[in-house]
């Protein structure tokens, strides 16, 4: 390997610029040029690439995005696209990647490698912790943090005015976000996409709370939860349960953004230099991970294939306790 190719893709999260300075210092100091690829597979397309230095990564740790930009691409997943993207690189005379991303940039990098055979190494970067290979994806412990700043605001004005507020998050398919946060922002409920609740065993848990006559109530609805999102299920709860006033509040794209936490700083430079090194040792087609406080690396077919992913069981039992 002489010249590795950096680049992002998907849903930016914060902490993808601390892999990205982890990735070419490492590279660097290993005697590699790297190149950095604008837009993710896009930018590959596109032709977008630029050389990097050790420079061109200074003052990033800290900023949240990615400077390298990204994209969800259509185009690589065509064969004349992947083509167009072999022929750009392997002109820039890149012959390994680093892709950083969620599950459809480990797709990408998997279908990519075996057609061109050219050396790539994943890191999970999502703010929904939701891939295999890795107990933490980079951006999921900034996004909780956000999410529990937000709450944390809603419950004042919420227990003010004797509220009931239902607050949707992130996470697409997974309930990581809205679990995790729904448990450190003392939520009366959670609705999660792994598990169903019907609206009246909503109705039933909200009511129990009127009987203690809590001042406030903070519904957290996952935006993958079955119920169709908090505004479809606050219309639903307050035609039948109307001993509070209620409102609604979406988080939205406020959740990705944001300087990273230590957490996801260390995780990525963690990740940016395991990444490198595994290449350099001759791994391939693998995602870096963590495993309690091992690095580790799982082939891409094994941590795309396991597409089943549990919540932890005790923490949905603790959220229920904690809400009594
Ligand atoms: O995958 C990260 C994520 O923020 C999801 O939580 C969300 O469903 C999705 O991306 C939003 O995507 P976009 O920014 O393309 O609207």
């Amino acid at each position: 390997i002489t010249r590795i190719g950096v680049f992002t893709s998907g849903g930016d999260s914060p902490g993808m610029n601390a892999a990205i300075r982890a990735a070419v210092r490492t590279a660097l100091y290993n005697g590699k040029k790297v190149t950095g690829i604008y837009h993710g597979y896009q930018g590959m397309i596109d032709n977008e690439m630029y050389e990097m230095s050790s420079e061109s990564v200074s003052s990033i740790i800290q900023k949240g995005g990615t400077i390298l930009k990204t994209a969800r691409c259509m185009a690589f997943k065509t064969p004349e696209g992947r083509a167009q993207a072999y022929a750009n690189v392997k002109a820039a005379g890149i012959d390994a990647l680093v892709a950083i991303g969620g599950d459809g940039t480990f797709t990408g990098a998997e279908i990519f490698s075996r057609e061109y055979d050219i050396p790539v190494m994943c890191i999970p970067g999502t703010i929904d912790n939701d891939l295999n290979g890795t107990d933490l994806t980079i951006g999921y412990d900034t996004a909780n943090n956000t999410v529990i700043e937000a709450i944390d605001k809603i419950r004042d004005t919420a227990a003010s005015h004797n509220r009931l507020f239902f607050v949707e998050v992130m996470g697409r398919d997974s309930g990581c976000i809205a679990l995790n946060a729904g448990i450190a922002g003392g939520a009366e409920a959670i609705l999660l996409p792994e598990k169903d609740t019907a609206i009246e065993e909503l109705i039933d848990m909200l009511a129990q709370g009127a009987t203690t006559h809590k001042s406030s109530m903070i519904v957290i609805v996952a935006e993958g939860d079955k119920n169709g999102g908090a505004t479809n299920v606050a219309k639903r709860v307050k035609e039948k349960f109307d001993y509070f006033d209620t409102k609604v509040s979406i988080l939205g794209h406020l959740q990705r953004g944001g300087s990273p936490s230590s957490a996801d700083r260390v995780l990525a430079t963690r990740m940016g230099y395991s990444a490198v090194n595994e290449l350099l040792r001759g791994n391939n087609r693998a995602t870096i991970g963590v495993r309690g406080s091992e690095v580790v690396t799982t082939p891409l077919e094994e941590a795309l294939s396991k597409k089943e992913l549990k919540l932890n069981e005790d923490l949905v039992e603790i959220a229920k306790i904690m809400a009594i």
